[in-house]
């Protein structure tokens, strides 16, 4: 069905795709939002250029998708407690989300999605990559399918532990003084909530162990995942340039953050919309909450 509001272009065979004909700064109508949704339903992430958002353009645009939410761990932007600033600056080395993962996973209701938005960027270099799980799932065997159909992982924001993974991070400021490790168990196989289409849902920087199994047993299995989930053909690419602001599904879209500007700064800024439903099995109405 083509769109009525807005014109998209898809960037890669597997997911993404550059939606314009659109000013997020203004007060979109109903009908215009519906297409955004569905062009963010369709291609996992949706690419939006040369915009101009103030942060508060940048909450209001999110809320027109769902309920933002204050990151747990991550210090927010001052006066701004939905939005974080993802900054690398000049003299560091480290950056924000430069491993393959879904967002929040950790949490009984991860994020439905995210919108980060692009202020300050390299001239080359600092792209996001983005992988379409629907695809992981359904190119996995159907010996593997039928395994991981019946096991649950355990995810954990260990990684985020201060002293460990962002004691050289200096930028992104922790909320260190109530730091508490979360654990949260989802299926290894969901169903999206509005598509109703199976996905792989393991997070390399979170997933610790499958139910029932030891981390050193799950471990051999979560990597051959997390290998297989992001082959180059399930993956977009996204260069930024500033005013770029990218709204991408974490339901069935993982992404990492390219590494690959040192000694240049990097600042976009990210609200992330909160989770209405814990990841199930099934989808749709018959679906019971059961971290309600
Ligand atoms: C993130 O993981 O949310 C950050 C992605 C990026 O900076 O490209």
């Amino acid at each position: 069905m083509a769109y009525r509001h807005i014109e998209v272009s898809p960037l890669a065979g597997a997911c993404g795709a550059e939606v314009s004909g659109v000013d997020l700064a203004r007060d979109l109508e109903d009908a215009v939002v519906a297409d955004i949704r569905r062009a963010f339903l369709d291609h996992l992430v949706a690419v939006f250029r040369d915009q101009d958002l103030t942060p508060e353009r940048h909450v209001a645009l999110a809320r027109r998708f769902g309920t933002p939410e204050r990151h747990p761990m991550v210090r927010a932007v001052d006066g701004h407690p939905e939005i974080i600033a993802v900054t690398k600056l000049e003299h560091e080395t480290a950056n924000f989300g430069g491993i393959w993962h879904y967002d929040l996973t950790f949490q009984a209701k991860p994020a439905v999605g995210s919108l980060l938005y692009a202020l300050e960027v390299p001239p080359y270099g600092g792209d996001t990559l983005f992988a379409n799980q629907y695809l992981a799932y359904e190119t996995l065997s159907d010996g593997l399918k039928a395994v991981l159909d019946g096991l649950d992982t355990v995810h954990t924001n260990r990684a985020w532990a201060p002293r460990e993974a962002y004691g050289a991070h200096r930028s992104i400021k922790l909320y260190e003084d109530d730091w508490k490790e979360m654990e949260a168990t989802h299926p290894a196989i969901a169903a999206h909530h509005e598509t109703g289409r199976k996905t792989l849902f393991v997070n390399s920087n979170s997933s610790l162990r499958f139910v029932g199994w030891t981390e050193e047993e799950s471990r051999p299995l979560l990597a051959h995942l997390a290998h297989h989930a992001t082959r180059p053909e399930f993956t977009c690419r996204v260069r930024w340039q500033p005013g770029t602001l990218v709204f991408w599904d974490n339901r069935c879209a993982m992404h990492y953050a390219v590494n690959d500007y040192h000694g240049r700064r990097r600042i976009l800024h990210r609200v992330s919309i909160g989770g209405e439903r814990a990841p199930s099995r099934i989808a749709g109405p018959l679906h019971e909450d059961k971290a309600a």
